[in-house]
């Protein structure tokens, strides 16, 4: 099985950006931590980040042909961008979104998600967990 992980923007700043809400761990430490969990499961785990939209988008319509499916952190496209919700929406292929934070429990704004809809689900709170925790769903499925 072949996963894509999409971290949107300002996620490359992870170590620095807010570490009391984010973390101290860097996007390679998520990236290599997803890539070697996916090994130990038979998954081959692709990691990328941008902080372009447009970029973000383009890989979401090319992941249609070539992954089962997709792990997305859209950052704050989350909150607006009917343009990666009408991607996610484009493709045939599941989608789950992820939040190292639980954004419910923040502003008012970061509750709201244009995206989760089009998703097969969303995680949210469980810092770097969260993203094995849809790893995990990839590879068990809707089986319980
Ligand atoms: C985030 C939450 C978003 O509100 C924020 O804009 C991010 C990160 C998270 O992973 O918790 O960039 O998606």
């Amino acid at each position: 099985m072949k996963i894509l992980v999409l971290n949107g923007p300002n996620l490359n700043r992870l170590g620095l950006r807010e570490p009391d809400v984010y973390g101290s761990k860097t996007l390679s430490d998520l990236q290599e931590q997803l890539i070697t969990y996916g090994k130990g499961n038979n998954i081959s785990v692709e990691a990328k980040q941008s902080n372009h939209e447009g970029e973000l988008i383009e890989w979401i319509h090319e992941a249609a042909g070539e992954f089962d499916g997709i792990i997305i952190n859209p950052g704050a496209f989350t909150h607006y961008s009917y343009a990666i919700r009408d991607a996610i929406a484009s493709i045939e292929k599941p989608v789950v979104e992820v939040h190292i934070s639980n954004v419910h429990a923040r502003e008012s704004f970061r509750q709201v998600s244009v995206t989760a809809a089009v998703c097969a689900g969303q995680i949210s709170g469980f810092g770097f967990e969260g993203y094995k925790m849809a790893l995990d769903y990839f590879q068990r499925g809707n089986k319980s």
